[in-house]
């Protein structure tokens, strides 16, 4: 099949899937306790799509170029079960990788049946390891220590780990050097993600970034580092290697260097919709369609259409007016 290019001449090679709306923490950027408190109705199973309706997506999205997929959430483990979807995903011809985004607090269960179902990738969200801070951050009073024991167990079974810490200013800027210490001794990546302003109500302002740049000074003040080598075509990372042990670090940089250009990713969302960009405001509802009976010909034709009509670059356009006013879907929705 001819490959699909949207309105700017990218390539679809991504497939980020939202397995759950819910997660176990309350992260105030992502799921404010305030909007996500305890009457908050989460979506009915009903209207989760299942196992068998995932894959048959990923089946499709892979015919149309799709290498790589992503699990996320929410918190991805608290779907049930979800090794046996991971089992199905390995199978799909085309896809070439698969990862898992979590904040890695049911690691400890999920590890090895995940690894046994064939997954290699974790990326994990770890965003201070001063107790009070980190306890504060989930929202939840989860301890760092539990983490970074699960890190510890997955890496033992053989995982390749990433670490995301989102950095917001006067929030958990003094964890950047030891969290930077910490992941460098284990050789485990740790990518420093700018804070962005997803959704509708997370608090964010261009003051409360700390720029790929003012962190880079700070490594780079402590240790020797030089540029690696993109990973993949389109990378949302940008990494440097320590010179001493080669481990790396990489910064995630959506404010201060947008990387529009190259987004080569489509989202599902859990109950069905096709989001084309992390700050979209519509998504387009698959779910319907592959309930009401449409054949894989037919979902095809659609999911390449909207596709085609693609023009999103919303971190190239963002300023303050449009991080206020304009609607977008939540990260927990979404999953990032
Ligand atoms: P790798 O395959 O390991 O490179 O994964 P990844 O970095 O694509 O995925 P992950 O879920 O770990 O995302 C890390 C951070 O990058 C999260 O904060 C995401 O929201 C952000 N991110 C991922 N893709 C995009 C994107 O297309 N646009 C923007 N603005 N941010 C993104
Ligand atoms: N800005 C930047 N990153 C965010 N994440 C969640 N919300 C935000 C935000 N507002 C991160 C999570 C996780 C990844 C999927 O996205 O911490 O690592
Ligand atoms: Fe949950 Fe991740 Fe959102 Fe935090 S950022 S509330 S861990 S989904
Ligand atoms: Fe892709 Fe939208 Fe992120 Fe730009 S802002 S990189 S178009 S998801």
């Amino acid at each position: 099949m001819e490959t699909v290019k949207d309105k700017l001449g990218r390539p679809i090679r991504d497939l980020r899937i939202s397995v759950t709306d819910r997660c176990n923490f309350r992260c105030a950027y992502c799921m404010p306790k305030e909007v996500f408190g305890d009457d908050y109705v989460f979506l009915p199973k009903n209207e989760l799509l299942s196992f068998e309706e995932i894959e048959r997506f990923a089946k499709l999205f892979a015919l149309l170029g799709v290498k790589k997929l992503r699990l996320t959430g929410g918190e991805p483990l608290m779907r049930r079960d979800l090794p046996k979807l991971v089992e199905k995903l390995m199978k799909i011809e085309g896809i070439e990788d698969i990862g898992l985004t979590t904040n890695g607090v049911l690691l400890k269960q999920y590890a090895q049946p995940l690894y046994d179902a064939g997954l290699r990738r974790l990326n994990m969200s770890l965003d201070a390891l001063n107790p009070e801070t980190f306890g504060k951050l989930n929202g939840r009073g989860i301890k760092p220590e539990l983490i970074l024991a699960n890190i510890d167990h997955a890496q033992k079974i053989g995982f390749e780990i990433k670490v995301n810490m989102v950095v917001q200013k006067g929030v958990n800027e003094e964890e950047i050097l030891p969290m930077a210490a910490y992941f460098k001794e284990r050789d485990i990546t740790l990518r420093f993600i700018e804070f962005m302003d997803v959704g509708n109500d997370n608090g964010w302002s261009f003051e409360k970034v700390v720029t790929k740049k003012e962190i880079y000074e700070m490594i780079s003040a402590v240790y020797d580092i030089e540029p690696a080598e993109e990973d993949y075509y389109g990378e949302v990372a940008k990494r440097y290697r320590y010179l001493d042990n080669g481990a790396q670090v990489g910064f995630i940089t959506s404010v201060s260097e947008s990387f529009c250009s190259t987004c080569t990713r489509s989202r599902l969302s859990s109950d069905g919709k096709l989001y084309t960009c992390l700050f979209a405001s519509e998504g387009f509802d698959l779910r319907e369609l592959i309930r009401s009976g449409l054949t894989d010909a037919e979902l095809l034709e659609v999911i390449t259409g909207v596709w085609q009509n693609r023009g999103d670059r919303y971190s190239d356009e963002r300023t303050e007016q449009t991080a206020k006013n304009r609607k977008k879907i939540g990260m927990s929705y979404i999953g990032g």
